[in-house]
């Protein structure tokens, strides 16, 4: 099945990016938000990155402004109505990607497909809420999406083999690397992340060593190129805040967040995006 415009929803952190990496293949997307604040900030995003493009000579302003085209930015669910794909990028809470998944399969076309960019929700619940759930699949991009170019693809139990070619090609056409993986809370990567994260938290509890030493550590170690807590603090606190619970009620313990990330989400400290997270950004 070949994608020839797509829609993302959820015009966040991640949604912006993805919207952006599919516009910068030459694919119209259509953007979509319920907050109108949250599509200027994406537009305002894009725009960012096609115009630092430009500086640095990778592009010209008449391709940037191509781009830019190609995308829409939009409140209103009827324009999805002519996508042969949406990817769900919306807030990680299983009823508010259920809602969207309902609205979903009542206006796009019959064939089309849904992507959830979940970080670790069941693929098949979400497809159960649809009368497509042959057509539901779990493309897992990472942060930030215009560089990472991993893209995690989840089947559900009853995804078929069509949709999870069509959703690998896509990736590809679109310059990720798309990887099959198993369904399970967090898949790969967010399982093995957040068991280190888990970790990192505990250790930072039970000994008072400070956010910046731990990443300082974890970075000058060659462990990973960005501190875990500077990490979480660009994703979001909050988004990582209901990976861990969704981990922590499906193997145990290991992944339960540690007190001082709970007063955090308890006080509203979302990291980047609230302007206090593990750092302060004000
Ligand atoms: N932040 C990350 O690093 C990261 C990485 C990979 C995957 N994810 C996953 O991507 C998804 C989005 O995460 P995010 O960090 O971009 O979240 P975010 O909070 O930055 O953005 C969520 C957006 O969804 C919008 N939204 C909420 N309800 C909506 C609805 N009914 N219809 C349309 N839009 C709606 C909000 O207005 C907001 O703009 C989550 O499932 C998350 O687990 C996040």
């Amino acid at each position: 099945m070949y994608i020839k415009k797509a829609a993302v929803v959820g015009a966040g952190t991640m949604g912006a990016d993805i919207a952006y990496v599919i516009a910068s293949a030459g694919v119209p997307v259509v953007l979509r938000d319920v907050d109108a604040a949250q599509l200027d900030r994406a537009r305002q995003h894009v725009s960012d990155l096609w115009n630092t493009r430009v500086k640095r000579g990778k592009m010209t302003a008449s391709q940037a402004a191509d781009r830019l085209a190609n995308m829409r930015f939009s409140q209103d669910p009827q324009d999805l109505a002519d996508v042969s794909l949406a990817i769900e990028a919306v807030s990680e809470r299983m009823e508010v990607k259920k809602s969207v998944f309902r609205e979903l399969d009542r206006v796009l076309p019959p064939l089309a497909l849904i992507a959830s960019n979940t970080s670790a929700l069941s693929i098949s619940e979400l497809a159960a809420v649809t009368g497509r759930a042959k057509r539901v699949v779990g493309m897992h991009f990472f942060y930030p999406a215009h560089m990472m170019k991993l893209v995690e693809v989840i089947a559900g139990e009853e995804t078929a083999r069509e949709t999870i070619a069509a959703v690998m090609q896509f990736s590809e056409e679109i310059r990720k690397i798309p990887v099959k993986v198993k369904e399970c809370p967090g898949f790969v990567v967010n399982r093995v992340l957040m068991a280190a994260m888990a970790e990192v938290l505990r250790f930072k509890e039970e000994t008072g060593v400070d956010a910046a030493d731990i990443d300082q550590a974890v970075t000058r170690g060659g462990l990973a190129p960005m501190g875990p807590l500077r990490l979480a603090d660009a994703l979001g606190l909050d988004v990582a805040w209901e990976v861990a619970n969704t981990l922590s009620a499906a193997y145990g313990e290991r992944f339960r967040p540690s007190q001082e990330f709970a007063s955090l989400i308890a006080a509203g400290h979302y990291g980047i995006k609230s302007g206090q997270g593990f750092y302060s950004y004000r």
